[in-house]
């Protein structure tokens, strides 16, 4: 069985969505640990809610970034983790867990990348009058936004749409397409 590790600093939709489509056995895989750089995260608590092992830290309380990814590298290699899933984490990946999980590590970001990288992908589309957006999952690598994309989906942007109506159309669409990619993903492994 392939184990998974996601990582999620906030709401954790994604994280559900993963999480309950592995429950209705149409992911194979087993979800071996929620990983957070935010203890009191809605994912944390609903991770703790379904009984699954969680890894929480404070950043704050380490002195790099090398010191707490080597903590989440060891809870990851105790749970035997194969690959990590990136699910509205919001901190860049360091060498230390990026050279453990070389092109095992994927994100989804709310827009048509290369278009509107980083922070508010939809309000920067928003905000640029932009009459299409979407979704797009891609490895991860070094830099914001930027490693190789696996799969997008795009959407409408509506004349006057409010960003609560075009979040959460986007969200639909990434529950459905983050599945579809880590099946893809998992077949290949
Ligand atoms: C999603 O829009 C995802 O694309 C981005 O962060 C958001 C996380 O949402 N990377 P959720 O926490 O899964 O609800």
């Amino acid at each position: 069985m392939i184990n998974l590790a996601i990582f999620a600093s906030g709401t954790g939709t994604n994280f559900l969505a993963i999480h309950d489509a592995i429950l209705n056995n149409e992911l194979n895989c087993e979800l071996s640990i929620v990983v957070s750089d935010k203890p009191t995260s809605l994912a944390i608590s609903n991770a703790k809610k379904r009984n699954l092992n969680t890894f929480s830290f404070s950043p704050k309380q380490y002195v790099s970034k090398e010191a707490y990814e080597m903590d989440i590298l060891t809870q990851l290699k105790e749970r035997k983790v194969d690959f990590i899933v990136l699910a509205g984490y919001m901190r860049l990946i360091g060498p230390t867990i990026l050279n453990a999980y070389e092109n095992k590590i994927l994100n989804i970001h709310p827009s048509l990348l290369p278009l509107y990288k980083g922070k508010d992908a939809v309000g920067q589309a928003l905000k640029d009058n932009a009459k299409q957006t979407g979704v797009t999952v891609h490895y991860v690598d070094s830099g914001m936004d930027t490693g190789s994309v696996i799969m997008q989906e795009s959407l409408e942007v509506y004349k006057n749409e409010t960003r609560e109506s075009l979040e959460s159309r986007i969200h639909k669409i990434e529950h459905r397409l983050y599945v579809k990619v880590i099946n893809k993903v998992i077949e290949e492994m």
